[in-house]
């Protein structure tokens, strides 16, 4: 079996690297992790790669005098890699257009929210803010307008009374780590593509339980 050679891109903690490593890790799992990029040099998320024998490289933003340059380097890094599939993984870097449309279709990114609600930063906090009683993630289709590109998968968690944005975080990215791989699997499959701007899926299964918050 060929698996899809597959980057992820960090620039902190990289949780999400280390459960998309692990699902990477069974056998029968249909992508294979072959790069990791980090624009931070002091990424903590970079000992993961380096536990799992992952090849990492630091390409430091900051080396460079504008967006397309570094978007440049990074062309490079995944061109000499073979990558055919890019992760963003808490990547904060915001990717030139040019570098978003030679990856279309072949770049995913994962939001601590349900989109389109709460695009951006500060995330948890405007959840809250809000009122909202349902949060969760979202992995999506990079396209050039940040945050914007179609989903593939959702993963919902309650919003308790009492949450504060890291208590609610927490929950969230427990979801993140379930759903990143799942996602990654369901590309790396040819179950799910881009399409004239939205998701096409095949061999899609639904999932069938109502998350109702607060309980009946
Ligand atoms: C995650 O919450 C992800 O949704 C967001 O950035 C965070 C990255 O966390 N894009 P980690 O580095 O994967 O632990």
């Amino acid at each position: 079996m060929s698996r899809v050679r597959t980057a992820v891109l960090i620039s902190g903690r990289g949780s999400n690297l280390k459960a998309l490593i692990s699902a990477c890790a069974k056998p029968q799992f249909s992508a294979e992790l072959v790069l990791v990029i980090s624009n931070q040099a002091d990424a903590a998320g970079l000992r993961h790669a380096r536990a799992a024998g992952i090849p990492a490289r630091i390409i430091p933003h900051t080396e460079f005098n504008n967006r397309e340059s570094f978007d440049a380097a990074l062309n490079a890094a995944l061109g000499d890699a073979d990558v055919e599939l890019v992760c963003l993984a808490g990547f904060m870097r915001i990717l030139s257009e040019g570098f978003v449309l030679k990856w279309q279709g072949r770049m995913i990114n994962i939001h601590p929210s349900l989109l389109p609600s709460f695009k951006g930063a500060r995330v948890h906090e405007r959840a809250i803010e809000s009122g909202v009683r349902i949060s969760g993630c979202t992995v999506h289709f990079v396209t050039p307008e940040m945050d914007s590109g179609p989903p593939i998968a959702q993963a919902a968690v309650p919003v308790h009374a009492g949450d504060t944005p890291e208590t609610l975080a927490a929950r969230v990215l427990e979801a993140e780590h379930r759903l990143y791989p799942l996602a990654l699997r369901m590309i790396a499959e040819g179950r799910v593509r881009l399409e004239n701007g939205r998701a096409v899926f095949s061999g899609y299964e639904c999932a069938d339980d109502v998350l109702i918050s607060p309980r009946e």
